[in-house]
């Protein structure tokens, strides 16, 4: 929805040039400062400055979107990764619903994977019902996900009647359609991935006490062969339709690397799958409809539950389903784009319209894993560094294509500059009474700062980096909107940032604090120097709204932007320098609240501390 103070695109270039020329004129006829066009370095003067919102048009699902993370296991705590998965999935979603406000367009599931032999057994390990410990850390998930911010609208628990019906169902459409025949299954089986594994992907290696075992050379986890009769998936069949959607929907699976790595794998034999295991061997899933012998395969139940939440198998499923992006990390990569497509396509639906994939966090260089014990607690970073400040760090240094490396001194030194720093100081800067006594948004004058670069006067201020930063802001919605659609939250920051520092740049190089207001020829610099900047802090508090909700909104609260002037539509970035109202201008900054982000390095004992041990 926009706003009622939507503006017009600039009028024709050629028109706007005709205007400055007049008012040049105009200031001659009134004997004023006489204006003269230079050619300054760093820009062209037939450059374009332009700036709009980023409407819903942009995105061909406009309707509806309906964003996923994976369902977790639950036979553990949750660590860093599992909340950079979600993370990433809230962001994407977040910065939708700035977009497309209306509550009803976006929906975002995420939940609990609590079958298989792997709960099955981490719950004999510990002693508990697998109720129990279902339950118990399923609950630790939605904690931390709340405490995080998650801005989930449903949580699924795969033990959850609803979803029973809904995989039973999902079975009955493979049975009905011929495609799933009881044959004997044989092969490695690896618990902890719960997936079969050919003969190729083994390797025998030591374990603690120096036995040769076979281990998943992809996870390096147990492996232990397998012979059965069960039910199985007619994969095969689907090898050519799984190419032809591939390559007909290039952009299917981000980052591209991973959209290629399916495709290879598609290029080697597909053989059929097995989904279901003996009942007596595996007690804690689904049973198989009509055959209380035979559990279904964990993954299959785990991978229906994107259908469950959206009402399958009830009708209404289907508008929401053709609008569906997983978010994934690259281990799940083949579950989620060779299996599920193929599960989809023969249950008679479409394959998902969009899988974003993202590579994983490892620990001072090290995989992280329980036995090395150096699993990083993400309730322990979110006290530490704020909710808002782990979230940027995660979503800032996490890069979707290469794993990424977490230290602690790394968290202290991103936020310490980007957040703290840079963005703190130039909203200090900017609102301090010292520098703007009256507190409020001070007006732009068009003559210090005219929308025609290159003219030079005694009341014109402003330098040729002034017009490149006016031209960096004016694209950055867009930008970073790009990025987003690219699976880039990581640029999109990076974006966010470098125009950070060019605005502090900006107030550095015009300083405010030299200036007088008492000056009738400083203070309408002064005021164009405020406004400019808290222009910009306007555009980073509206886009970093997606990764650091609160501080965002901390942020516009303090320039005063109503909560209907903070989404994506209404984002017009300095609308006065383009010859339109600005509607901020004059209007009473919100009340002084503190530190916007406040240094971590001086709260460092637990660093050394963490580091002694
Ligand atoms: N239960 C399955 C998913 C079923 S979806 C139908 C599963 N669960 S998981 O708990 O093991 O992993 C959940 C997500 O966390 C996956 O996207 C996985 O890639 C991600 N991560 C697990 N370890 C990770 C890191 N070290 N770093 C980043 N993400 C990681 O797989």
């Amino acid at each position: 929805m926009r706003s009622s103070h939507v503006l017009p695109e600039r009028p024709l270039r050629g028109l706007g040039r005709v205007c400055t020329m007049l008012r040049i004129s105009a200031l001659r006829l009134l004997g004023r400062t006489l204006a003269v066009r230079l050619s300054l370095p760093g820009f062209s003067s037939s450059r374009r400055y332009s700036s709009g919102p980023l409407g819903a048009g942009d995105d061909a699902h406009d309707a509806r979107a309906y964003f996923t993370t994976p369902i977790f296991y639950v036979n553990a705590a949750p660590h860093i990764g599992h909340l950079y998965s979600a993370l990433l999935a809230d962001a994407l979603c977040r910065h939708r619903r700035l977009r497309v406000p209306s509550a009803a367009a976006t929906r975002f599931s995420t939940g609990t994977d609590e079958h298989g032999l792997k709960i099955q057994q981490a719950a004999t390990a510990a002693g508990l019902a697998p109720t129990e410990l279902c339950d118990r850390v399923s609950a630790q998930f939605q904690q931390l996900f709340r405490d995080a911010g998650i801005s989930s609208t449903d949580f699924i628990r795969t033990t959850e009647v609803r979803h029973r019906v809904a995989v039973q169902h999902f079975w009955g459409m493979l049975k009905a359609r011929g495609l799933l025949y009881k044959g004997l299954y044989e092969g490695w089986y690896c618990a902890s991935d719960e997936c079969f594994l050919p003969e190729t992907k083994v390797s025998w290696q030591p374990d603690p006490s120096g036995d040769s075992c076979p281990v998943s050379l992809e996870s390096g986890h147990p492996v232990s062969w397998t012979k059965e009769e069960n039910y199985i998936f007619r994969l095969s069949q689907f090898r050519e339709p799984l190419q032809r959607w591939l390559r007909n929907n290039p952009q299917v699976i981000t980052p591209e690397p991973f959209h290629h790595k399916v495709l290879q794998w598609l290029e080697e034999e597909l053989p059929d799958l097995s989904v279901s295991r003996r009942r007596s061997h595996l007690h804690w899933g689904i049973p198989v409809p009509g055959d209380d012998s035979q559990t279904i395969y964990v993954w299959l139940d785990a991978l229906v539950n994107y259908l469950t939440v959206i009402g399958y198998p009830d009708a209404q499923f289907k508008s929401w389903w053709s609008t569906t992006s997983h978010v994934i990390g690259k281990d799940i990569l083949k579950f989620h784009a060779i299996y599920w497509p193929a599960l989809l396509l023969g249950a008679g639906m479409s394959p998902p319209y969009r899988i974003y994939v993202h590579s994983h966090w490892t620990v001072c260089g090290q995989k992280m894993s329980k036995s090395l014990g150096n699993v990083v607690d993400p309730r322990t970073c979110l006290d530490r560094y704020t909710v808002d400040g782990f979230r940027y760090f995660l979503l800032r240094q996490g890069v979707p294509s290469w794993d990424c490396d977490y230290y602690d001194e790394k968290v202290v030194k991103l936020l310490d500059s980007e957040l703290a720093d840079a963005l703190g100081g130039l909203l200090n800067r900017c609102t301090a009474s010292r520098i703007n006594p009256s507190g409020t948004y001070p007006a732009f004058c068009t003559t210090c700062f005219p929308s025609e670069p290159g003219l030079v006067g005694t009341s014109v201020r402003a330098q040729a980096e002034d017009y490149a930063l006016v031209s960096a802001m004016a694209s950055l919605p867009k930008e970073v909107a790009d990025h987003y659609a690219n699976f880039q939250i990581y640029k999109a920051l990076e974006a966010v940032s470098s125009c950070v520092r060019q605005t502090n740049g900006f107030v550095q190089r015009h300083a405010p604090w030299k200036l007088n207001w008492e000056s009738p020829v400083d203070a309408p610099w002064l005021g164009t120097v405020l406004h400019v900047a808290l222009e910009c802090l306007r555009v980073f508090g509206t886009l970093l709204q997606p990764v650091t909700p609160s501080l965002a909104d901390k942020l516009l609260s303090r320039l005063g932007v109503s909560a209907s002037e903070r989404g994506l539509g209404e984002l017009y970035f300095l609308p006065r320098f383009y010859g339109h109202p600005c509607p901020f201008e004059g209007r009473r900054l919100g009340p002084e609240t503190g530190l916007l982000f406040p240094r971590l390095d001086q709260s460092r004992s637990w660093l050394v501390k963490a580091h002694r041990t």
